[in-house]
């Protein structure tokens, strides 16, 4: 039986391309999303995967979400947090509503998802999780304390939950992109971006395929000696 697995963030940009290659890896893959009905029906028609709509910032509804795919699919055998937000603005200019937003869903979702699906794992003696971080976690980057701060929480995260999990056949990694070609990315002002770009040594943007190559690799059962491991996936930059 194929094992299940769950994507947060998996109908747009990295999560999709991470939902549709799981998929054709064999999986049996669902996607979460939180907001966006018209992109998840579409990529749900093209694709045939399953899609939930909760918010993983709430950990009431990531339990109620966590639950009812396990009663329609099974038992979630892989789970990959990638849903992420930025709210980028200065520091003196950022509001408490920005922080806690991206704090909230991008570093508390670890938390409510995870927890959601622990048990389940080690009990079953498997399990593999991927966190989604950020090269901006490993860096910092200007205009990104909340983001480079939940970041960087997920890569704490996954090391304290990977020497928990390990001894039951639970792994919990990290990758950690840097500027892929996606909407989010699309949303830095040209001048900046532009300036980014030039600094990334392979001389590109990443793709969604980079990203989830990755993250296969790290989830197949050939991965079971990696855990608490953070996979930078950055064409080069987090050298500079
Ligand atoms: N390094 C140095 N200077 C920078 C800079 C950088 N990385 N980014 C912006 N600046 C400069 C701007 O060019 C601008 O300069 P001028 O005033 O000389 O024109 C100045 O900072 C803007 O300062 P403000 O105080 O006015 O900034 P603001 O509060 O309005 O915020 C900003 C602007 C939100 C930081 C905007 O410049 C921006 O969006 N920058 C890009 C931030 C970024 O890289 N985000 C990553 C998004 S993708 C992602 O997060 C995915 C991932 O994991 C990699």
């Amino acid at each position: 039986m194929s094992k299940v697995a769950l994507v947060t963030g998996g109908t747009r940009g990295i999560g999709e391309s991470i939902a549709v290659e799981l998929k054709e890896a064999g999986y049996e893959t669902v996607s979460n999303y939180g907001g966006n009905d018209e992109r998840a029906r579409e990529f749900s028609e093209r694709t045939g995967i399953p899609v939930y709509k909760f918010d993983v910032s709430d950990f009431d509804a990531c339990q109620e979400g966590i639950a009812q795919i396990e009663r329609d699919a099974g038992p979630v055998s892989v789970l990959v947090n990638n849903a992420g937000i930025t709210r980028d603005r200065t520091m003196h200019k950022m509001t408490h509503e920005m922080w806690q937003a991206v704090l909230d869903t991008n570093l508390g979702s670890c938390f409510n998802m995870c927890r959601g699906v622990i048990d389940g794992m080690r009990e079953r003696k498997f399990g593999r999780i991927v966190n989604v971080g950020s090269l901006n976690g490993q860096a910092g980057q200007y205009g990104q304390v909340n983001y480079a701060a939940a970041k960087s929480g997920i890569h704490g995260f996954t090391k304290a939950l990977a020497l928990e999990s390990a001894a039951y056949g639970v792994t919990v990694n990290a990758v950690a992109p840097g500027y892929v070609d996606t909407d989010m990315v699309r949303n830095v002002p040209a001048d900046v971006l532009e300036k980014i770009v030039a600094r990334i040594p392979v001389g590109r943007l990443g793709t969604a395929h980079d990203i989830a190559r990755g993250i296969l690799f790290l989830v197949s059962d050939e991965g079971g000696f990696i855990t608490g491991s953070t996979l930078s996936i950055n064409g080069g930059q987090h050298m500079y």
